[in-house]
């Protein structure tokens, strides 16, 4: 079976590398217009190019936008729309991670960075969303927002509490917004595992190309692992997922670890 997302418009915050670059790419691949946003248009352009050497019938532009600012939000929605004609398909990825250690030790910005990013960020692009494209009463109603949470959101990791916090209140929001926003539009989260990325390169660098990881598929995840899922949740193949959390992580959790 050919998943196809032809006549599509998708929006992905986090585009310029790691996941959001991934999911970018393998929409673009299967037919969807894209916009890709993240606060710096120089990586920006960078994966749209790597992208368009990847797809060369590629249908991706750049839009730079911090995904914590409202404004922000408003503008790169807008500009989705006013460029592709409308917005079908949401992915929440960007993220942030400013504090690594214990909850019990952060202090109040870092904490209202990583949920103004993590949390309010989502929520905020979601409206926008919703109020200008998704909406029963729009010309192209309906759609799916897919968020990125973590594992971490799912089980205690240390030092990433803080991070994981938001990302377990993050698979709370969306199933509120599922249950809200039913049945013009579908809410779903994914929750990785361990993925090869610039934002993880902490807990992997330094370990052996080839080694083993104690989890039931021993490999670190990769970006296309997770796009793949987000593919999968942003087809019609999904069409009856709503509310849920997808966790991809190679086995990790039910291993007992991260
Ligand atoms: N990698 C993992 O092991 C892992 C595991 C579980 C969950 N996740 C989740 O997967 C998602 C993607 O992570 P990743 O590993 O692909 O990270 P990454 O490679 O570091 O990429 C992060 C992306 O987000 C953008 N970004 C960062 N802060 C932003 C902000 N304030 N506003 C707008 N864009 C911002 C970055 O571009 P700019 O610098 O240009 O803004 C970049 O495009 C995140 O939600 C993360 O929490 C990752």
């Amino acid at each position: 079976m050919d998943i196809r997302l032809d006549g599509k418009v998708a929006l992905v915050t986090g585009g310029s590398r790691g996941i959001g670059q991934a999911i970018a790419a393998t929409y673009a691949a299967c037919g969807a217009q894209v916009v890709i946003s993240s606060r710096k248009i120089d990586g920006l352009q960078r994966a749209a190019e790597e992208i368009r050497a990847e797809v060369p019938d590629a249908q991706i532009v750049p839009f730079a936008a911090h995904a914590g600012d409202p404004q922000a939000a408003h503008d790169c929605v807008q500009f989705a729309v006013e460029t592709f004609g409308t917005l079908d398909i949401l992915v929440n990825n960007a993220a942030t991670n400013p504090h690594f250690g214990n909850v019990i030790d952060v202090d109040p910005p870092r904490f209202d960075k990583t949920v103004e990013v993590n949390l309010r960020g989502p929520l905020i692009w979601t409206q926008e969303a919703w109020r200008q494209a998704m909406n029963p009463e729009s010309t192209h109603p309906g759609g799916c927002v897919i968020n990125l949470s973590s594992v971490s959101g799912l089980q205690f990791n240390d030092p990433l509490g803080v991070y994981g916090t938001t990302k377990a209140a993050l698979i709370h929001q969306t199933k509120h917004l599922a249950g809200e926003l039913a049945p013009a539009v579908r809410v779903n989260a994914i929750a990785p595992g361990l993925v090869k990325t610039e934002f993880a390169r902490m807990l992997w660098e330094g370990a052996e190309p080839d080694a083993k990881y104690p989890w039931a598929l021993e490999r670190l995840g990769e970006p296309q692992d997770i796009a793949n899922a987000a593919l999968f949740l942003a087809s019609d193949l999904a069409s009856w997922i709503t509310g849920e959390v997808l966790v991809v992580d190679g086995g990790a959790m039910i291993k007992g670890g991260i």
